[in-house]
């Protein structure tokens, strides 16, 4: 089977990434990923290319099966993630074009199967399994370096630090909850960070989410609040250059083989009763 050792989820309006791929589809014991997997090469390194929102955005975030993308990526090899994702920011000065690499997650999702680590038997029959990873730190340390350094290479002076947090969708926040979300101190807000970072460290994965602000959230401005249709206009309008810094970030991951963050560990001494991918 082809393989690849960096994946690349893409969010809203970003539903491809490599040019000469070749397309695979992959079975999981959780059903089916949101669409095939593309594969292809940047700077000699194999990349996996998976839309969230399957071609076409047929998705909403809260029916994206999140564990059956993880694990198909990491099916093909894949080691290490970079995740784009459209938000919304939650202070004045974070307006649409900024680039926020968050170091920190907030889960406010209420409806997603968000563990491999069920306690149940498993899809394939075999023994239940209930393990409890840390997610203190939920981003890998040397991804976000990477996405940050990439980003500044090209001149987008991006915000280095915030917290994501993650509502249920799919509708956007009233004004109070967007006005309580920046009174928590975090930074943006978005539908689909969770659980896919904490999926990623479940199963041992490196994972650096990086956002994309298209809009100012309820909150923080007096309008019409947020639509849809703006996220993706202010999305299209800076594909270009996130597609540019992802690719500079994809040669500046260390090889999946001698990586020694966080994330490597996060499955040492657990008996996670299930064989891996
Ligand atoms: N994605 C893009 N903008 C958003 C917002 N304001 N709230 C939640 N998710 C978003």
């Amino acid at each position: 089977m082809a393989n690849a050792e960096i994946g690349v989820i893409g969010g809203s309006g970003f539903y491809s990434f490599l040019e000469d791929v070749t397309e695979v589809q992959v079975e999981t014991p959780y059903g089916q990923p949101s669409d095939s997997l593309f594969l292809g090469e940047i700077a000699g390194r194999r990349v996996a290319f998976l839309p969230r929102h399957g071609r076409g955005h047929h998705l909403p975030p809260h029916r994206i099966n999140y564990r059956a993308n993880l694990w198909a990526l990491r099916s093909v090899g894949v080691r290490q993630v970079l995740a784009p994702c459209a938000v919304g920011g939650l202070r004045p000065e974070y307006g649409p074009g900024t680039l926020l690499v968050p170091d920190q997650l907030v889960d406010r999702t209420k409806s997603r199967p968000a563990t491999f680590y069920d306690g149940v038997p498993l899809p394939d029959g075999s023994a239940s399994n209930v393990v409890h990873i840390s997610l203190a730190d939920p981003y890998c340390p040397e991804g976000r370096k990477a996405a940050l350094a990439a980003a500044r290479g090209r001149g987008w002076e991006p915000v280095e630090d915030g917290a994501l947090v993650v509502i249920e969708g799919p509708r956007f926040s009233t004004r109070a909850e967007s006005r309580w979300h920046a009174a928590m101190g975090w930074s943006v807000v978005g539908m689909t960070g969770h659980p896919e970072a904490a999926l990623a460290r479940e199963l041992g994965l490196c994972y650096t989410s990086m956002t994309l602000v298209t809009d100012l959230d309820a909150g923080a401005e007096t309008g019409e609040g947020v639509s849809h249709d703006e996220v993706l206009k202010v999305f299209a309008e800076n594909v270009d250059r996130l597609r540019t810094v992802l690719f500079d970030a994809v040669g500046e991951l260390q090889s999946s083989e001698t990586r020694d963050c966080l994330c490597t560990h996060a499955l040492d001494g657990l008996d996670t009763g299930i064989a891996l991918p």
